[in-house]
């Protein structure tokens, strides 16, 4: 297929931002579908959070849209402007993905952590009795952790800037899946399987050296980092360099790819 065409049969996703210029999963988003031989395109649109809500019913009328993404900062302003979530969307408290139904309804999803699980099962890792320690319960975070407790994880502690959202979200986790200990703790990787980086921290080449001592790395630890630019953040370097296994923030948008084609009924 053509990836310049887009006409009157192309299905449409928009991916709501502000700022827009860093987005770069439009792309990712537009390739998977057209490789699967869909005539689809995914633009970025630059929404403010005052005109977030006329986004939104606008969406609604718009026929050839299958739906949109959403990221920062519309990830949880835009709950109560929808008509439906998922569970998990609810359980988590933000929507990345939005299926826009044939009548105008609006549903959302998160497949944020979904996506890191399964980009991480088809890089061969398997996180099932994986002791992992996250750093960050921003949006991301907080899909990341329900993912992982999902999936298995022996044990997961959470470590935040701001402590109180670590721990209302251990919290969380915890309720939902009672088997899966869950709890807030320092930033220190001594002793753990996984190590992830689910902040913001060393995006567009940051300095990161202070989220944990990177001299407490070891070999035997799987470190991922959900930055995608730079591929190569100041942890995964830290990481690389000591043998450990590491895993990108791309591979991560590339578990959401499939994810997104189920849910928008593509
Ligand atoms: N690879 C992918 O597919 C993918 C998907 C989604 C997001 N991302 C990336 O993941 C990152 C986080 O996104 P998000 O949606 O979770 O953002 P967010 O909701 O704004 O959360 C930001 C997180 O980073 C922490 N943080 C920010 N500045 C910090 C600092 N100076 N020191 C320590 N912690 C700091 C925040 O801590 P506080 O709570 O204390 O503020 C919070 O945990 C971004 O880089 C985003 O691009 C990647």
């Amino acid at each position: 297929m053509d990836a310049r065409r887009i006409t009157g049969q192309t299905k449409i996703m928009l991916l709501l931002a502000d700022p827009v210029s860093h987005v770069v999963g439009t792309e990712a988003i537009t390739a998977f579908m057209r490789a699967a031989g869909h005539d689809f395109v995914c633009v970025p649109v630059h929404v403010g959070p005052r005109d977030l809500a006329g986004a939104i019913q606008a969406l609604r009328g718009y026929r050839n849209c299958v739906g949109s993404g959403v990221t920062i900062p519309h990830k949880i302003p835009v709950l109560p402007l929808l008509d439906e979530l998922t569970d998990r969307a609810r359980a988590i408290g933000s929507v990345n993905c939005i299926r826009r139904n044939p009548d105008g309804r609006l549903i959302g999803d998160n497949v944020d952590g979904a996506g890191f699980v399964r980009g991480a099962l088809e890089a061969g890792v398997e996180l099932a009795g994986l002791r992992v320690l996250l750093l960050g319960a921003g949006g991301a975070g907080r899909s990341l952790a329900f993912a992982l407790a999902e999936a298995g994880a022996a044990e997961l502690v959470i470590c935040n800037r701001d402590p109180a959202k670590a721990a209302g979200l251990a919290d969380a986790v915890g309720a939902t899946y009672p088997s899966v200990p869950v709890r807030t703790g320092a930033a220190d990787a001594t002793g753990f399987g996984m190590i992830i980086n689910a902040t913001s921290v060393g995006m567009a080449g940051k300095d990161d050296s202070r989220l944990l001592d990177f001299a407490k790395l070891s070999a035997d630890m799987i470190v991922a980092d959900i930055v995608m630019k730079p591929e190569r953040t100041g942890l995964l370097q830290a990481a690389e360099a000591k043998g450990c296994r590491v895993l990108f923030g791309r591979q991560m948008m590339d578990g959401q790819l499939a994810l997104m084609r189920d849910f928008l009924g593509l």
